[in-house]
C-alpha cells in the first residue's frame, strides 16, 4: 500500500506536468507535428505531413505458449490511448511513454484503467480510444484495432476506428522493447495510416511455459488521414 501511494505520488507529479503543459485543453493543434523515423531502414516511411492524432498506448501484449515451437506466440492484447497533442514540442513528449511505463510497470495488482483514472485522464477527457485484436475482416488470424469510437471526441462516431494490416516493422535496438510498426487501414475511417514507435516492453520472455501472459507495455501512437 505504501509502495501504492508512493507511485501514486509520483503519477501525480507527472500529471501535474501534463495539466501545466496541457493548459487545461484535452487536445492541441497537431499542425506543426511531423513524425521521425530512423534514418537508413525502409520500414517506415513518415508522412511529410501532420497526425490527426498522438496517443501514448499503456496496455498489455497477450502471449500464449506453443509447446510445439517452444515460444510464446501473441494472442491479444488490450491498451488505453491517451492523447499526448498537447505534450507534442515539450521535453516531456519523447519521454512520456518511458514515464508512462516505468509507472505501468511496478505498479502491480492495478488494472489499466485504473491506471488512467490515477492519471487523471477520464474516459472524455485524456482517452483517445482502445487497441486490442479483432478477427481479421479480410483474411485469416487477428488484427490490430483501434477503436477510437466509445471516447473522446469522436465517442458515438461508429467509423470512428481502424482495423489495420501491418506494412512496416522495424525491431527495437532493445530486445524487451517490441517492435516499431507502419500500419495501413483495412477497414474503418479514423486514419488512413498508424505507426507505433517509441515502444516500452510488451515483448515476452525466451522461456517458455505452459499457459497464457500479459506483457506490460506502451507505445506512442501516431494515426494520419
Ligand atoms: C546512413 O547511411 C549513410 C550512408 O551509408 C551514412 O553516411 C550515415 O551515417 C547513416 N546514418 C545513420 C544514422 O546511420
Ligand atoms: C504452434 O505452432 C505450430 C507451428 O507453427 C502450429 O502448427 C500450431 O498451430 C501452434 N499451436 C497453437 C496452439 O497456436
Ligand atoms: C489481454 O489481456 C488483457 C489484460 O491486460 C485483457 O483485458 C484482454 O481481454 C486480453 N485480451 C486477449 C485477446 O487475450
Ligand atoms: C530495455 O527496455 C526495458 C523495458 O523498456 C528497460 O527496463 C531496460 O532498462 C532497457 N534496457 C536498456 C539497456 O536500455
Ligand atoms: C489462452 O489464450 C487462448 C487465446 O486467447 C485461449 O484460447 C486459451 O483458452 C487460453 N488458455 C488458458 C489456459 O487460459
Amino acid at each position: 500500500m505504501l509502495t501504492f501511494n508512493i507511485l501514486a505520488l509520483v503519477i501525480l507529479g507527472y500529471v501535474d506536468a501534463l495539466r501545466a503543459e496541457k493548459h487545461h485543453s484535452t487536445s492541441c493543434d497537431l499542425s506543426g507535428a511531423r513524425l521521425n523515423v530512423p534514418a537508413n531502414q525502409t520500414q517506415l516511411i513518415a508522412p511529410t505531413y501532420a497526425p490527426s492524432y498522438i496517443g501514448i498506448g499503456v496496455g498489455t501484449q497477450n502471449y500464449t505458449c506453443n509447446a510445439t515451437l517452444s515460444t510464446y506466440t501473441l494472442v491479444g492484447a488490450y491498451g488505453e490511448i491517451f492523447d499526448s497533442s498537447c505534450l507534442y514540442g515539450t521535453p516531456s513528449f519523447e519521454s512520456a511513454p518511458t514515464v508512462a511505463y516505468n509507472v505501468w510497470y511496478a505498479t502491480t495488482g492495478v488494472t489499466v484503467q485504473q491506471i488512467v483514472t490515477i492519471l487523471g485522464l477520464t474516459h472524455n477527457s485524456g482517452v483517445l480510444g482502445q487497441q486490442y485484436y479483432v478477427p481479421n475482416p479480410v483474411g485469416t488470424g487477428l488484427s490490430p484495432k483501434w477503436d477510437f469510437t466509445s471516447s473522446g471526441a469522436t465517442a458515438g462516431d461508429p467509423n470512428a476506428y481502424v482495423i489495420g494490416a501491418k506494412v512496416g516493422d522495424l525491431p527495437s535496438s532493445n530486445s524487451s522493447d517490441i517492435d516499431d510498426l507502419m500500419i495501413e487501414t483495412v477497414e474503418g475511417e479514423l486514419a488512413s495510416l498508424i505507426f507505433r514507435v517509441d515502444t516500452n516492453g510488451g515483448q515476452p520472455p525466451a522461456q517458455c511455459e505452459a499457459g497464457n501472459i500479459t506483457v506490460k507495455y506502451t507505445a506512442q501512437y501516431w494515426f494520419f488521414s
